[in-house]
């Protein structure tokens, strides 16, 4: 790809454009070669921030702070509609998400990073569907297999090729937020069979298939869930910062590698 074209002219929209939704720890991307930001409008109001077009290793590629650039926004008041609905205007071909979670198996330690493929929705009070009457027919959407399989194998060889580990299927809980969970919750959602927990994977993954965008997520498992870290005094956030961090700049590393794959 000649990136240096692009600098000049308006981003060529390539069909490899992927989308890079940033959450929490990743409101930049430090390795991206930005080009140019955009605002966009939308039916549905104003996305999280301007996209911002750039290139990562050569790929042209689009970034969205889910919460802001100044992380602002909670994750119940996220404009899940506007941000697909700009990424998808946006011509790009899939979207990769970003999101830090909370580990609700003992083995996946605060570190571990999981490329999900199941969710199960416990978010509320959220627009949820672009199909909602006025002039758009009701649309029932499959939703049998919520992440497109291609970008989850993408995303796990990308992680494999730089030497990382990433945990190859999981179930993710998608919580209402912004408050964490009780400690008879994270045991409810073991019981429902989720492994992960997070609070902006839903309704962001169906409005996504909706708009028929391949959508996969990158998880990073930043604390144990509630009631089960060792210590008693429930989640510490400063061990979440640390891990955050961290755990962050491995995703840059690895997000780099995507278009290698
Ligand atoms: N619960 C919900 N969302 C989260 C958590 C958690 O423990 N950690 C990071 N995102």
């Amino acid at each position: 790809a000649a990136v240096h074209d692009k600098i000049r002219g308006p981003i060529q929209r390539s069909d490899r454009m992927l989308a890079i939704i940033g959450g929490s720890g990743l409101t930049q991307l430090s390795n991206l070669a930005i080009v140019r930001r955009e605002v966009v409008r939308t039916p549905y109001g104003e996305p999280s921030g301007a996209l911002t077009y750039g290139s990562l290793c050569e790929e042209p590629v689009v970034f969205l702070a889910r919460h802001g650039y100044g992380h602002t926004i909670p994750p119940h008041l996220v404009n899940y509609r506007a941000n697909i609905w700009a990424l998808k205007q946006a011509d790009v071909s899939g979207i990769i998400s970003v999101a830090s979670v909370g580990s609700i198996r003992a083995d996946l330690a605060p570190g571990t990073l999981v490329v999900p493929d199941q969710i199960i929705d416990y978010t509320w009070d959220r627009k949820s569907t672009f199909f909602e009457g006025g002039e758009t027919p009701v649309k029932h959407v499959d939703f049998t297999h919520p992440y497109d399989p291609s970008l989850r194998q993408r995303l796990l060889l990308a992680t494999a090729a730089v030497g990382e580990l990433a945990v190859d299927g999981g179930v993710y809980a998608a919580t209402q937020g912004p408050r964490l969970e009780t400690a008879a919750e994270i045991n409810r959602f073991e019981r429902d069979g989720a492994d992960v927990v997070g609070m902006t994977g839903m309704p962001e993954a169906v409005l996504a298939r909706e708009l028929e965008l391949p959508y996969a997520a990158l998880n990073v498992v930043v604390n144990y869930g509630a009631g089960r870290a060792d210590s008693a005094a429930g989640i510490i956030f400063d061990d979440i910062e640390t891990v955050l961090q961290t755990a962050m700049s491995r995703v840059r590393v690895i997000l780099e590698r995507l278009c290698q794959v």
